[in-house]
């Protein structure tokens, strides 16, 4: 069986404590932006994890209201631990709390933007934190409870307009309190804040650079898989490709194997691109397997967007694992594209959350092949991954596409799935992407795509009726996908591309845009 020791790619840099805040992620997103290396622990957690030398402790906002006898406390090891340690929001009150100040509820909310300003001039780690940074300056605030009476041991350094305190610093210790969130884009100098933090206060060396971050990869890639062979499944997405990338770089190409499954849901062209690009980054060892039949029998006349998912799910694992059992003997590790955010054990995230749809995923796998496990990203995020795909010279056209789901165009194809009705969409979505890259707007939009729709409808061709499909495009803004607005493209841009499908694809005469947000709405169809 498979260890579950999992190594670390860095064993110093700063520890994030979370409370359960929506942005917590991004307090570490922003560190490593910064060029220091960060991890997410749960903030209960009673130690600290014992392989990892941290230089400064951040403690997350979080739902919590600090005197209520649920509320997350503060473990005892952050201030034995003598390491600075800033507290935002309820991080703030929790430190605030804990040596013995008081904090209200709701006495004083406030919500977004809010004037910051600093009550004179700043001394000791308060002046080391806003180093070079003006008096006053617009921070972003979400927030209910209010710290009222401080400790005696901390000062007032700064107030927003209303009056409440926004930023308090131990007198003697290097302890700190911000009341707003630095890590959101819209508290104007907080990242010089955070970096400020890291730099003067922690004094921590800047451990995540460019190549820092790809050295530590490639060398946990190494680490992690020994003299194994690693076998893994790609879909050409950037995760595995990017992945495909630094496996094959960190233990060269006779011990990486790459499997692509054609399902028949995949876009025009999409399986010659794959086996290309692989080629381009020197992966030898390329098996595609061509299941389309399979997976098209199974989908046959199944018009269900849950139960596609779970075919198309089963389908894929029966095929993978026929494959890795035929040559269970040559390979030790399975490879995964799994990413930081869906690892991070703590508070707020997933528990309870309602399955709007079954993303397809593949988690059951190493268990049933008996495989260890090599996950290169497992500490990264999105954002890293690209950067790493950047470093190794991968195309930017390729680090910076747009997302695919795993079911392909069967979850765009809505209703039962036919190899015409696929053979049209491909055509259709081929045109919209095409013409997003040549007036430049690809990159404007977070994810674009065609849907067919179930719907006929009546159109006139030079003297002829028309009785066909219609076609939806969709293209949306996003960071993550959680939520999303409507891409903002031009009309005439959007009437050009409906010409254009309607003139050369056999099978629509109809196209529409999509203008919902999700929510409500979700950004595929099914
Ligand atoms: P929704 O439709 O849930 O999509 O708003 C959010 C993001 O997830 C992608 N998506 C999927 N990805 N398997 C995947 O791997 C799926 O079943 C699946 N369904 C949606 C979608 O393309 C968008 O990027």
């Amino acid at each position: 069986m498979h260890s579950h020791h999992v190594d670390r790619p860095l064993h110093d840099g700063i520890l994030v404590l979370d409370y359960g805040s929506q942005y917590t992620l991004l307090i570490a997103r922003r560190l490593r932006e910064i060029g220091i290396y960060a991890e997410v622990i749960d903030g209960a957690k009673a130690n600290p994890p014992d392989d990892f030398h941290f230089e400064g402790i951040i403690l997350s906002g979080g739902p919590d209201s600090v005197s209520d006898s649920q509320a997350r406390k503060l473990p005892s090891w952050v201030l034995e631990s003598q390491k600075p340690v800033l507290g935002i929001c309820y991080g703030m009150q929790l430190l605030v709390e804990t040596l013995g100040g008081q904090v209200e509820p709701g006495s004083n909310r406030e919500y977004g933007r809010a004037d910051l300003c600093l009550l004179g001039e700043p001394k000791g780690m308060a002046a080391q934190i806003f180093k070079n940074l003006p008096g006053q300056q617009i921070v972003w605030m979400s927030h209910g409870d209010t710290v009222q009476g401080i400790a005696n041991q901390f000062e007032i350094i700064a107030e927003t307009g209303s009056k409440a305190v926004a930023v308090i610093c131990h007198r003697e210790r290097p302890l700190m309190g911000l009341q707003f969130h630095p890590e959101v884009h819209h508290s104007e100098f907080g990242k010089d804040i955070l970096q400020n933090f890291v730099v003067e206060v922690c004094k921590a060396p800047l451990n995540w650079q460019d190549q820092d971050r790809l050295d530590a990869i490639l060398d946990y890639s190494r680490r992690t898989v020994g003299d194994g062979h690693v076998l893994m499944a790609v879909s050409g997405g950037v995760d595995s490709t990017v992945a495909s990338a630094v496996l094959n770089k960190a233990l060269g190409s006779e011990r990486f194997t790459a499997v692509f499954v054609d399902n028949g849901l995949l876009r025009k062209n999409e399986r010659v691109a794959v086996e290309q690009r692989f080629h381009d980054i020197g992966v030898k060892n390329l098996v595609t397997i061509d299941a389309s039949q399979l997976f098209l029998d199974r989908l046959a006349g199944v018009s269900d967007p849950e139960q596609k998912r779970k075919i198309i799910g089963n389908c894929f694992i029966e095929v993978f694992e026929s494959f890795a059992r035929e040559h269970v003997n040559e390979f030790t590790h399975l490879g995964q594209g799994t990413l930081y955010p869906d690892v991070i054990e703590s508070a707020g995230h997933g528990a309870g959350a309602k399955v709007i749809k079954s993303h397809h995923n593949v988690g059951g796998l190493p268990e049933k092949l008996d495989l260890e496990l090599v996950e290169p990203f497992r500490f990264l995020f999105k954002d890293e991954v690209r950067h790493i795909g950047i470093n190794l010279q991968l195309p930017a056209a390729m680090v910076y596409r747009h997302p695919f789901p795993g079911p392909g165009l069967a979850v765009r194809v809505l209703s039962a799935i036919t190899p015409e009705k696929l053979a049209i969409l491909r055509e259709a979505d081929a045109i919209f992407i095409k013409k997003l890259r040549e007036h430049g707007l690809y990159d404007q939009v977070w994810q674009a795509f065609a849907v067919l729709l179930p719907v006929k409808t009546v159109g006139v061709m030079g003297d002829n009726r028309t009785y066909q499909w219609t076609c939806a495009l969709r293209a949306v803004t996003a960071t993550d996908g959680m939520t999303a607005g409507v891409g903002d493209l031009p009309m005439s841009f959007l009437a050009q591309v409906s010409d254009e499908i309607v003139r050369k694809v056999d099978g629509i005469n109809r196209v529409v845009y999509d203008v919902t947000s999700k929510p409500p709405a979700t950004i595929e169809w099914e």
